[in-house]
């Protein structure tokens, strides 16, 4: 059988060891062959591909990014989507021509609509879900989270320090799309005073309550997590410096914001990943053997499964107020800002 690989949407840390888990486990256990499609459906499109053998796979599994290339670009969904029926014959075609019998699309939640997609073309996909958002529906975890909550916790401990120098609230923007996964976990794991997340909401007299309660308890310093995606009262814009302006009126305390950004997606995997996502990467691979097709393999409790991408397709996870890691920092006194 021929495999053709493509990584599509923003990158994360793993993408090359899942592409390593695919690529390896058809080469050498079931003697496959697998063709890289370059910078996501696109590729396809335009027929740009490398095959990858032993010497390309090797050196992937701690590489942050992806040796493929990716792209936010979606002419090909806006194709579908449109009925463009001249451009979807070709891209059927190529697939055709590269003598595939799968293609393994690894990306996030648009990547897996447009899987969805194209296998209602009658071509053969499988999906493996990637993002550091944390987001994608039907798995618990997509690689990439764990390590963008390691850098996002390491980037909290730092802020301690000079915020409890200066008597300062250090208010820190962490991303997440529409998703506070990993505002969340990084805020629970760094020790944040104030968690805010877009699912949630906020409300600012609530903040500066909590802030200035922490004052009169002998601590004027607090850190305040929060997801690049929540909207005060509607305002477009970034959180960090709307919620830093808000604080520093209502509590006349000193604020300093910091927006981690894409520091949280580049560098290398953390351990969890690496191996997430070379068993999510076997696992597809042994799909593919099977004839399995039109599926997303995901991690459920633990155990690596995988689910119909028409039960995927369109959804997107988002953190809900009984999450345990909410409830348990409530316990604690971490202020959810509501
Ligand atoms: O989906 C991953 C993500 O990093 C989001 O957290 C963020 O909102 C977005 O991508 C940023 O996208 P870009 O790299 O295209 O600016």
């Amino acid at each position: 059988m021929k495999i053709g690989i493509l990584s599509s949407g923003g990158d994360c840390p793993g993408i090359n060891a899942t592409i390593r888990g695919v690529g390896k486990t058809a080469l050498n256990h079931f003697g496959m062959e697998v063709a890289g499609i370059r910078y996501g459906f696109q590729g396809l499109l335009n027929m740009d591909y490398i095959p990858l053998g032993d010497k390309e796979l090797s050196g992937l599994l701690n590489l942050g990014g992806t040796i493929l290339g990716t792209s936010r670009e979606k002419p090909f969904r806006q194709m579908l989507e449109s009925g463009d029926s001249g451009n979807l014959q070709a891209v059927v075609r190529n697939y055709r021509d590269l003598g595939l019998d799968c293609l393994v699309c690894i990306g996030g939640n648009g990547t897996q609509k447009t899987a969805y997609q194209v296998s209602k073309l009658g071509l053969n996909v499988i999906g493996i879900p990637k993002t550091i958002d944390n987001d994608v529906f039907g798995t618990d975890f997509t690689f990439g989270f764990n390590s963008a909550v390691h850098i996002a916790t390491e980037a909290i401990d730092r802020l301690h320090s000079t915020a409890s120098s200066h008597n300062r609230v250090m208010i820190i923007e962490l991303m997440g799309h529409k998703a506070g996964w990993i505002t969340l976990y990084a805020g629970m794991a760094g020790g944040a005073d104030v968690i805010l997340l877009p699912e949630l909401g906020c409300n600012i007299d609530k903040v500066n309550e909590t802030i200035l309660n922490r004052a009169k308890k002998g601590k004027p310093y607090s850190i305040v997590a929060v997801g690049e995606g929540l909207k005060l009262d509607g305002i477009e814009g970034s959180p960090a410096s709307m919620l830093s302006k808000l604080i520093c009126e209502g509590t006349e305390i000193e604020t300093r914001e910091t927006i981690l950004g894409h520091v949280q997606r580049g560098g290398n995997p953390s351990a969890y990943d690496r191996n997430l996502a070379t068993r999510l990467g076997g696992y597809a691979t042994e799909m593919i053997s099977k004839h399995q097709f039109g599926r997303m393999v995901a991690i459920v409790s633990g155990r690596i499964t995988s689910l119909p991408l028409k039960e995927v397709a369109g959804k997107t996870k988002l953190v809900t107020p009984d999450n345990d890691l909410i409830l348990q920092g409530k316990r604690l006194g971490v202020s959810f800002g509501i």
